[in-house]
């Protein structure tokens, strides 16, 4: 089938490239002109393991090509995924206006029935607001479905092959035909609902896994105080099938171009609604504060932190990614230098964009060592495996204090303390 993906960042460039491979014939299309020149020369603009491979092979098969016009791929194809970004307004609200625009380019462009895909995260309603926006130059049959993406980045080329769910929001025959035959060749259970269903699906299931990191920190906190270990109490925990091993790991909260803005969205949405979700008020809330405990930490060995200088490693907001929107690490970045810290910090893929949103006055690394070099102690921000395989012997020595946050609990807490540091995990005993 002929498809175009409206939008080249994380979910549109995986969605487009994995329905390239596995067969359809794919546009994917931005607004960004620079971006399209990067992926016409074969040079990916983001890091996301395997995509890079992918989007060559496609790429050469002539499955997938780049372009700057949407008005210019449309008459070919049969369905349009719209992947756009639907970041936080102000007031926490989803920013619908890059949804809106291209709802209004495709109503302007439109000549023949098409089925129209949101797979932005967005509230409930706005499928119908894209159809009356299209409806508004356009007076032919065309459908709007939803087909929220659940991918996680650094895992999202094998999340889009092998997906547990594809929801698929739709009341339209035909359109749930295309949408079976897009769907076809990949593997995975498809969940037929209403479009207001499967809206509401994406923000839930953001929301609970949101709800078990912010419960897990609060225990997490609980055990510092009652001398018990977190990582032995989730471990416990997790074992039991009704609750699950994942998204159980405490540390300095959640982060990411998702979890803070899909919550606060539906925080939003409850609110326009009369309704006081006060449990998701508490996750958010809990998250917010979680950042803190480093900080605490670090003030209550050292009192003042003015001109302490902090090594941090990792400024992703996870590991596997180059994605820094949201992440904890900048996050704890700013609160240490605005309360006088001098901070060096280094991450394997993230430097890049964290040198875009940080002030000059950190100082961003190509090598960890150099981070932390005369550094009065040493904060791990971000779960990169690698920085559990770092030389802690050289870091001994490279530290004018052996001093460890690790804000992650990515350690093996036994032999750093062996090593003679001085070690202090979120939640540990
Ligand atoms: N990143 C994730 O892990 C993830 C996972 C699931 C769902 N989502 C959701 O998917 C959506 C996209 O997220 P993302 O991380 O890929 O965003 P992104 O910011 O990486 O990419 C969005 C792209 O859309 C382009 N764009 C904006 N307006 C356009 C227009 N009118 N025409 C063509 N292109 C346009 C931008 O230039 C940008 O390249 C969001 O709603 C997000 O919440 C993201």
């Amino acid at each position: 089938m002929k498809i175009a993906v409206v939008g080249t960042g994380y979910v549109g460039l995986v969605t487009g490239a994995c329905l390239a491979k596995v067969g359809h014939t794919v546009s994917c299309v931005d607004i960004d002109q620079e971006k399209i020149k990067k992926l016409k020369k074969g040079i990916i603009p983001i890091y996301e393991p395997g995509l890079d491979k992918v989007v060559k092979e496609v790429a050469k098969k002539g499955k997938l090509v780049f372009d700057i016009s949407l008005k210019k791929v449309l008459p070919d194809v049969e369905a349009i995924f719209i992947a756009v970004g639907t970041p936080a307004k102000k007031d926490g609200k989803a920013d619908l206006q890059y949804v809106h625009a291209v709802a209004k380019e495709i109503g302007e462009n439109i000549k023949d029935f098409k089925v129209i895909i949101n797979k932005s995260t967005v509230p409930v309603g706005t499928a119908k607001e894209v159809k009356n926006i299209i409806l508004k130059t356009y007076k032919g049959k065309f459908a709007v479905v939803s087909n929220p993406e659940f991918l996680k980045e650094g895992y999202a080329v094998t999340d889009f092959m092998k997906p547990d769910r594809i929801v698929i929001g739709c009341d339209d025959k035909q359109a749930k035909k295309i949408m079976q035959e897009i769907y076809k060749p990949v593997k995975g259970k498809k969940v037929f609902t209403t479009v207001q269903s499967a809206e509401m699906i994406k923000y839930a299931s953001n929301a609970f896994l949101a709800t078990k990191i912010s419960f897990i920190n609060e225990i997490a906190n609980l055990c510092e105080k009652v001398n018990a270990d977190v990582k032995e109490v989730s471990h416990g925990m997790g074992l039991d099938q009704r609750i699950g091993k994942s998204f159980l790991s405490a540390g300095i909260g959640y982060g990411g171009s998702c979890f803070p803005k899909d919550t606060s969205a539906l925080n939003q949405i409850a609110g326009t609604k009369g309704y006081d979700f006060r449990l998701l008020k508490a996750v958010i809330e809990v998250n917010a504060k979680q950042r803190q405990s480093v900080i605490d930490k670090l003030e209550q060995i050292f009192g003042n932190l003015k001109n302490k200088r902090i090594a941090v490693l990792g400024l992703a907001f996870k590991n596997n990614t180059d994605d820094v929107r949201e992440s904890a690490a900048i996050d704890i970045i700013r609160m240490l230098t605005g309360v006088g810290a001098r901070v060096k910090a280094y991450d394997p893929k993230a430097n890049d964009n964290a040198k875009e949103i940080l002030n000059s006055g950190v100082k961003i690394t190509n090598d960890p060592y150099e981070a932390i070099k005369n550094a009065d102690a040493l904060v791990i921000a971000t779960e990169w495996p690698e920085f559990a395989n770092l030389d802690f012997h050289k870091i001994k020595n490279l530290l004018k204090q052996p001093i460890i946050i690790d804000g992650r609990n990515l350690l093996n807490s036994i032999i750093i303390k062996k090593l003679g540091f001085q070690y202090y995990g979120i939640g540990r005993a």
